[in-house]
């Protein structure tokens, strides 16, 4: 027999939770700023109030704990994350994470007791805004913290290790937030499709198939800063034009050429930024994502190749660091099945699609079997303030989220 959501309860403590951090750019709530862990305490005390047990792990993942009917079974794990991009949008996690502890409150309101414990995990950083290393929490509860992680340090000079006791971590214990695969029985999330697939399509519910691969560049431009008015401009060694036909680069290597899915330059710091200096210093940042790995790989040859071409043509120096590769991650056929179900018991039609976007079940999928539900996103936009899912959507992936803890609790 199911048991229901609490749709309005939900939808609720959504907007309670879009009200945090708030400001007319959208939600600010970077990874260990304040506003950050002003949602943590908002998430912390609904976890309370559904009746988990909570705790911080040494990652400063927020881990709510549910007690199963039997005590010698592993726990099913529902989660996302709280952390946004600057200026992003209230569904992305949040989503993820309110009807997680939505699906728990239900199954006290009803009442109904598990076979399995239940945890809800609001992972660290999962969006690596802040230290420039995403999926923090989760690759630390799934043993893949790397060099960086240990030595990662913030835009503003602090170190991680310094940061994550202010969300009750604690870096040189680490080993202790991961968990064996022993303890899970499956990981479940809800999210927002942030694409344009399911809004396109007229499909409530998506079935993730997969998520794609992602690497991620540091391109280091350096030609000589002068002075704006007097220097011929045959006489410059300016890093901007540089820095713009890498743009140029790395939109064609994606977009007329097809090496890979998408390719992306969201960030520069430009060196002085004045707008009387020729630039001496532009930094760029560079992502490529596709499912298929070797895509990847031949796209970082082509930026390699332009970035030579540029260095010679423009007289600067250029330095790019492959910053992170992260692998694609498939979902395996039966957990793509236990969301369909799932989608079937609550009467909604559902498509199979991939992701385009990170999530913490790809670092969580290295421990124990992970699933993906996704809601439309309505004109296929996240990471911005117009990021919206109707009430009505996040209702149904709720539903479908604790429709598939009922199935996998009985599995
Ligand atoms: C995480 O949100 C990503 O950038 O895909
Ligand atoms: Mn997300
Ligand atoms: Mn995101």
């Amino acid at each position: 027999m199911t048991v229901a959501i609490n749709a309005a309860r939900l939808n609720d403590h959504l907007t309670a939770l879009g009200q945090i951090g708030r400001d007319d750019l959208g939600m600010q709530r970077v990874a260990f700023s304040h506003l950050d862990i002003a949602g943590r305490n908002y998430v912390s005390g609904l976890m309370r109030a559904a009746g988990l047990s909570v705790r911080i792990d040494a990652a400063g993942n927020i881990i709510g704990r549910a007690a199963g009917s039997d005590p010698s079974l592993p726990a099913i794990v529902l989660g996302s994350h709280t952390d946004t991009v600057p200026s992003g949008g209230q569904y992305d996690g949040a989503l993820g994470v309110i009807a997680a502890i939505e699906v728990v409150h239900a199954l006290r309101d009803a009442p109904r007791t598990l076979r399995h414990p239940v945890e809800v995990m609001v992972f660290t950083n999962e969006e690596g805004t802040s230290f420039h290393r995403w999926l923090l929490g989760s690759r630390a509860v799934a043993g893949l913290w790397e060099a960086e992680d240990f030595a990662a340090v913030a835009d503003d000079g602090a170190t991680l290790a310094a940061r994550l006791p202010d969300i009750g971590g604690n870096s040189s214990r680490i080993e202790q937030a991961r968990r064996r695969p022993d303890e899970l029985a499956c990981y479940l999330e809800l999210h927002i499709e942030q694409g344009p697939t399911l809004h396109r399509g007229g499909f409530p519910i998506g079935v993730v198939t997969g998520i794609t691969g992602r690497s991620v560049y540091h391109i280091d431009i350096v030609g000589e800063a002068n002075h704006a008015g007097t220097t011929p401009m045959a006489l410059r060694r300016d890093a901007m034009p540089a820095a713009a036909q890498i743009a140029l680069a790395v939109r064609r290597i994606a977009g007329e050429m097809e090496v890979c899915r998408v390719g992306t330059v969201g960030s520069m710091d430009v060196h002085p930024n004045a707008g009387n200096v020729i630039p001496g210093r532009v930094q760029v940042g560079v992502e490529f994502r596709d499912e298929r790995m070797e895509s990847l790989a031949a796209a970082e040859v082509e930026l390699r190749r332009t970035a030579a071409e540029l260095a010679h043509a423009e007289q600067v120096a250029i330095t790019v660091t492959a910053q992170r590769n992260t692998p694609s991650v498939p979902i395996a056929g039966n957990m793509q099945q236990l969301i369909a179900d799932a989608a079937g018991m609550a009467g909604l039609a559902h498509v199979s699609l991939p992701s385009g976007a990170g999530h913490d079940a790809q670092a969580i999928a290295a421990v124990t079997p992970a699933a993906m539900v996704f809601v439309p996103s309505v004109g296929g936009i996240s990471h911005a303030p117009a990021e919206y899912t109707t009430p009505e959507d996040c209702a149904n992936g709720a539903q479908v989220l604790l429709n598939a803890l009922l199935l996998a609790d009985a599995r």
